[in-house]
Formats: structure tokens, sequence, C-alpha cells
């Protein structure tokens, strides 16, 4: 093996091609320690925002001026095992894993260094290392924001939007298995996607949200991010939730003016991943309950490419990079 590897690295914020290739030299394995050969990596919405700077919340956490905290590029990964150190009990050279990297982005990389107990889990047998990536960071967020309503009764009607993103289409295929009465909001260009995957799904563009009516819906799970359109709220019954993905002070605002004048309630919050969750996406992806949708697949050296392709044309489920 080669003394020396090569991982993404982003110096400033701003367009794509600001993107860098550095090298880095391996190093021997500590104990706990495990590397890995990357096989896949995602872009996902959490690059993209840190790329682009453009949120206060990002340069507050990340450095006002340019990146500090994180440098390197990529949050979820697949590959294989290459080597353990001496204490590693519970993984072997060989197995194929994936997982997540939140607290440092690096997995847009040849190799990754992780401890033994990081956010990773091994592949099932039967799912690909490219699904298993793909499903990842999505599915992860799904789970999270799914766990936060209270029990829902049978047949609950429940609106999933941007239900094209990667954590909107986890969350909508996890509620459909759940035989919920699910619709998926898709935002448009992607609707004959959403159609020729989900046929048998109702869905519709997220303009016409507006016209679903006063209280038809139990629960609705926000998944654009974005600002929260008053019209969803109107959409809910009475007693009923709407969680969102995104968070910040206004959609604080919006959350306290609502429970004040109404018995809906909002739940906002940034996520937090657990591993069992990420072993539960394992279980639903080779169950078949959860799908994983892949947009595309970039060459690794082409991760430029692949950040300009979702700033100009954006994705239908997850964009993986090969390595
Ligand atoms: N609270 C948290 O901790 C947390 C955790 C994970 C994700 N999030 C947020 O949740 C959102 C979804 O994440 P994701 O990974 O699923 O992202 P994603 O795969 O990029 O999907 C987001 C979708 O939103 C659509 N969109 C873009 N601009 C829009 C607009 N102005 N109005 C409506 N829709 C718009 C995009 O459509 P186009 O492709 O057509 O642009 C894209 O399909 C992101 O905003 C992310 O920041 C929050």
């Amino acid at each position: 093996m080669n003394n020396q590897y090569t991982g993404w690295t982003l110096k400033k914020y701003g367009r794509a091609q600001r993107l860098a290739l550095n090298t880095y030299q391996h190093h021997p394995l500590k104990d706990t320690e495990i590397l890995i050969k990357i096989e896949y990596s995602g872009v996902n919405s959490a690059d993209i925002a840190l790329r682009k700077g453009k949120k206060l919340i990002v340069r507050l956490f990340n450095g006002l001026f340019y990146p500090k905290k994180i440098t390197r590029t990529g949050v979820d990964f697949s590959g294989r095992i290459i080597s353990v150190g001496h204490k590693v009990k519970k993984y072997n050279q060989g197995d194929w894993v994936f997982g997540l990297r939140d607290n440092d982005f690096s997995t847009n990389s040849q190799y990754l260094y992780v401890d033994a107990n990081c956010l990773m889990a091994k592949i099932p047998i039967g799912v690909s290392p490219e699904t298993a990536c793909a499903g990842s960071f999505g599915g992860i967020n799904a789970l999270f924001f799914i766990n936060l309503l209270p029990k829902l009764e049978n047949r609950s009607k429940i609106l999933v939007t941007n239900a094209q993103g990667s954590v909107g289409n986890a969350v909508f295929q996890i509620l459909n298995a759940m035989e919920h009465d699910v619709i998926a909001g898709i935002r448009t260009g992607h609707e004959s996607s959403f159609k020729s995957q989900f046929p048998n799904v109702l869905s519709m563009p997220e303009n016409d949200l507006r016209n679903l009516g006063s209280d038809t819906l139990d629960v609705i799970i926000d998944c654009g991010g974005r600002r929260i359109n008053f019209g969803l709220i109107k959409a809910l019954k009475s007693k009923g939730y709407l969680v969102t993905t995104s968070f910040g002070f206004s959609t604080m605002i919006f959350k306290y003016i609502t429970e004040i004048f109404s018995d809906k309630k909002i739940i906002s919050r940034v996520a937090g991943y657990y591993k069992e969750d990420l072993e539960c996406i394992a279980e639903y992806i080779c169950s078949g309950t959860y799908d994983p949708q892949v947009d595309s697949i970039f060459p690794y050296e082409d991760l430029i490419a692949a950040h300009k392709y979702i700033d100009n044309f954006g994705k239908f489920g997850s964009v993986v990079i090969k390595s």
C-alpha cells in the first residue's frame, strides 16, 4: 500500500470549484482504530450547505470567513476494512461496512481511519455498498425525525414534503411500509421519477400542497429544510403534528405563534445520530422496507462535477461518489 492517500478538502466557502484534492499520510493503527478502503461516499445536503457557507448558522459553527473546524468533505461512506487495531473485537479485516462521519466530514477520500465505536455498521449480505451508502444519510435522518412523533394511530394520514430528497424519500418509504395513508409532496421536475418508482402512491407537486384543504392531515413531515408554509398548518387536523427538518430562528417563531393560537404542534430539532438507528436502516434496506434511490454515481476524481450537478439540476434520492 502506498504511504499516502488523497481526500477532498474545502479551504474556502463558495462554488464547487473551491473543492480540492489533498494528500494525507497513512499512519500506524492505534489499538481501537480501523482502516477502511472507501468504496462509495455521498454528496448530500450537509456537504452542499457546508461548502456554500450561505447560512449564518453554518458560519457560526464552522468559521465566519473560511472553514475552520470542518475542512474536509463527505459525511456518509461504505467500504471494506483493510486492517483493525489489536483491541478491535466487533469487526474483522475484509468486513464490508457503512456509516457516517458527522463530526469531521472526511469520507470523500480513498481511505478512512475510524474508531471501532464510531457510527458504523456491517453491510448485510445481499445489500450492495452503493445502496448502503446511498441509504445512510437519508435513512438515519428519517428515523430521527419519525421517532420524534408520538405513537401513531393505524392508517394515519401523513404528508411528506420534498419526498424526492434523500431524507424525504426515506421518510416517505418507511412510513408507507408501516401502511399509513401517505401523500408525497414532490418538487417540480421530479414528479415523473417519483411516479415511475412508486406508481401506486398519491403524490402531488409541492406547489399544489396549499390546495389540500383544512383539517385533513394527522401528521406532516416537512423535509424541505426551508421556511414552513402556513398552508401546511391549515391542512393539519386539530392536535395534529408537523415535524420539520428546518431549524433556526424563523422556525422557532413560527412554532411559538402556531402553538399559542392553535392546538397543533410543531417539532423542530437538529438531528442526532445513533448506532441502533444505522443498524435499523441496514435491516430496513435488507428487508426491502427502504429502497434507497441512487440518482447518479460520479467517479471520485469528479467530486466537483457532482457538486455542480446538484447545484444546477437537483437530485432524486442520493448522489454517490465511487472511489
Ligand atoms: N434539522 C436537521 O438536523 C437536518 C438534518 C438533515 C437534513 N436537514 C435539512 O433537511 C432538508 C432535506 O435534506 P436532504 O438531505 O433530503 O436534502 P436533499 O436531498 O438535497 O433534498 C432537499 C430537496 O429540497 C428541494 N428544494 C430545494 N430548494 C427548494 C425550495 N426553495 N423549496 C422547496 N424545495 C426545495 C430540493 O429540490 P431540488 O433538487 O430541485 O433543488 C431537494 O430535492 C435540507 O434542507 C437539510 O438542510 C436538516
